[in-house]
């Protein structure tokens, strides 16, 4: 039996997809209070028959805080793809981050462990990779640099990638994908899939850096290869192009037919600009519309390497531009236009 963590979530939903379109029958683990109405909505853009396919799937009840609803949850499972997580910039969340992503992975890892998990699967992030100077390609043999500024997410992901690495001390058989930022239809108001509502919103500013990109179907087909081939304890990095913020954005507005953000964000322009926003959000008690984690990281130059992915398993990743121009229109689809 095959278990999906996060099948409410973006990722998460494209790989229930793909799993159960092959013929498989999953469990897909949801919090007790979540919906299922992000998952239907991205079955529904691959089939017309979402109910068939729903079917396939047997939502068992878990959260990652909650070690005994895990035991409960991996009794039977024998290939477990861990894509739950919190994925967030905001500094407000900092707590939940540490709390969901580190000990939550623990847990899960510790559950799997007990159950005799055959293969587990662990979602990462580039964030979770070292950096490197100068525009050098990051790899997974990149070390982990503390004293560049990391996003406490990319900390949370780091660590839990220690404890998954445990795990795998102790016997437990499973690989870590770290993919670059996921591109794909989802909900359009968070995560990822958030940068396309935000291109059409009319963004105005670009930042300078650049950063690895990927379209969702790729990841999906590197963590199920991996997963149904004989590696283990490795990890990989899963990007298609590295590119700037200011060409996808481009090409995002260029799907969309709206005008592109204009003007570039210089450093110290964000700097003073997370901080002004930080403390309207506390005035207004709404979210802040631009944070310090997300500018930073932003400005900076990541460039990353897929060689060891292109060498293992058999994967032919789909441009940016590609990706781009297909969720540009499932968004455009979903506003009426
Ligand atoms: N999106 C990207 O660009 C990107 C890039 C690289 C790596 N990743 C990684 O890919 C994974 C999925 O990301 P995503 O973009 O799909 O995120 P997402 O849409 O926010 O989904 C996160 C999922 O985690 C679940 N979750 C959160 N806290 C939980 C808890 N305490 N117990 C059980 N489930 C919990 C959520 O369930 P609820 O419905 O209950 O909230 C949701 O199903 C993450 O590990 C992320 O780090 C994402």
């Amino acid at each position: 039996m095959i278990l999906v963590t996060g099948g409410t979530g973006f990722l998460g939903s494209h790989l229930l997809y793909r799993l159960v379109s092959a013929g498989h029958m999953v469990k897909a683990m949801k919090r007790k209070n979540s919906g299922t109405y992000l998952t239907e909505k991205i079955f529904s853009y691959y089939t017309k028959n979402v109910p068939a396919l729903l079917e396939r799937i047997e939502w068992v009840e878990g959260d990652l805080l909650d070690i005994y609803s895990l035991l409960d949850a991996f009794e039977g499972v024998d290939y477990l793809y861990h894509t739950a997580a919190v994925v967030s910039l905001d500094t407000g969340d900092d707590r939940l981050l540490l709390e969901t992503n580190v000990q939550g992975t623990a847990n899960v890892v510790q559950a799997a462990l007990e159950r005799n998990v055959r293969k587990m699967c662990y979602a990462s992030t580039i964030g979770a990779l070292g950096y490197e100077e100068d525009h050098k390609l990051i790899d997974e043999e990149t070390p982990w640099d503390t004293s560049t500024k990391k996003s406490v997410y990319s900390v949370s992901k780091y660590e839990a990638e220690r404890e998954v690495w445990r795990g795998m001390a102790e016997g437990l058989q499973a690989v870590i994908v770290n993919p670059g930022v996921i591109l794909g239809p989802g909900d359009w108001n968070h995560g990822s899939p958030r940068l396309f509502f935000t291109v059409y919103n009319g963004l105005k500013f670009y930042p300078r850096g650049t950063n690895g990109f990927v379209g969702v179907d790729d990841v999906v087909t590197a963590i199920i290869r991996l997963m149904e081939s004989d590696v283990t304890e490795e990890r990989f990095t899963v990007v298609a192009e590295n590119l700037s913020y200011r060409q996808l954005f481009d090409w995002i507005a260029e799907a969309m037919n709206v005008p592109a953000p204009k003007y570039k964000l210089g450093k110290w322009l964000g700097e003073i600009g997370w901080r002004v926003a930080e403390a309207a959000a506390l005035l207004t008690g709404k979210q802040p519309v631009i944070n310090r984690d997300a500018v930073r990281s932003s400005d900076r130059f990541y460039a990353y390497s897929s060689k060891k992915l292109l060498e293992t398993i058999d994967i032919e990743m789909m441009p940016v531009k590609k990706s781009v121009k297909i969720t540009a229109k499932l968004f455009l689809e979903d506003m009426g236009k």
